[in-house]
């Protein structure tokens, strides 16, 4: 085999390991946002430094998320306000929790698919009690 041979089967090769590779982070990706337990919302959510400030059962420095869902869970249009919120940040709902302490604001670093898969993740918590 001359040179040149050699480097183009070692192009070829290393090209379908690069398209393997990508597949396979494709299907775990997929795997991850379609979790239904919520463990995709949890990867997300842990990723971006929510759980820095927040847990599920207790206030860390932001409120508790089961308690999010309790008070948002007939409030119309819940979700999209959260949506909002966590895009913008802010503060002034939770004042006695978080004794005015801001939210930081994400929009442009999650992508509005991984914010809706956090907020339903958070607001089925109420329903779920099961952690
Ligand atoms: C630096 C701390 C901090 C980080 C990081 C943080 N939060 Fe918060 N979060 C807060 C505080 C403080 C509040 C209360 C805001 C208020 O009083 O309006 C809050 C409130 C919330 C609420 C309730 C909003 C409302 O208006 O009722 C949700 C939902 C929420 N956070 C989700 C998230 C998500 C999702 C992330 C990650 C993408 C995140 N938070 C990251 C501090 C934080």
């Amino acid at each position: 085999m001359n040179r040149y041979k050699l480097f183009l089967t070692l192009l070829a090769s290393l090209s379908f390991t690069a398209c393997d590779m990508n597949q396979n982070m494709h299907q775990n990706m997929h795997a991850l946002s379609s979790n239904k337990e919520g463990s995709g919302a949890r990867v997300i959510a842990a990723s971006n430094g929510c759980m820095g400030c927040h847990a599920v059962s207790n206030k860390i420095i932001g409120p508790a998320w089961k308690k999010v869902s309790e008070r948002y869970k007939d409030i119309p249009d819940a979700k999209i306000k959260l949506i909002a919120k966590i895009k913008s940040g802010g503060k002034g709902n939770w004042l006695r929790e978080t004794k005015g302490k801001t939210m930081p604001g994400y929009e442009g670093k999650m992508s509005d698919e991984e914010i809706t898969t956090i907020v339903d993740y958070i607001l089925a918590l109420d329903e779920a009690r099961q952690n």
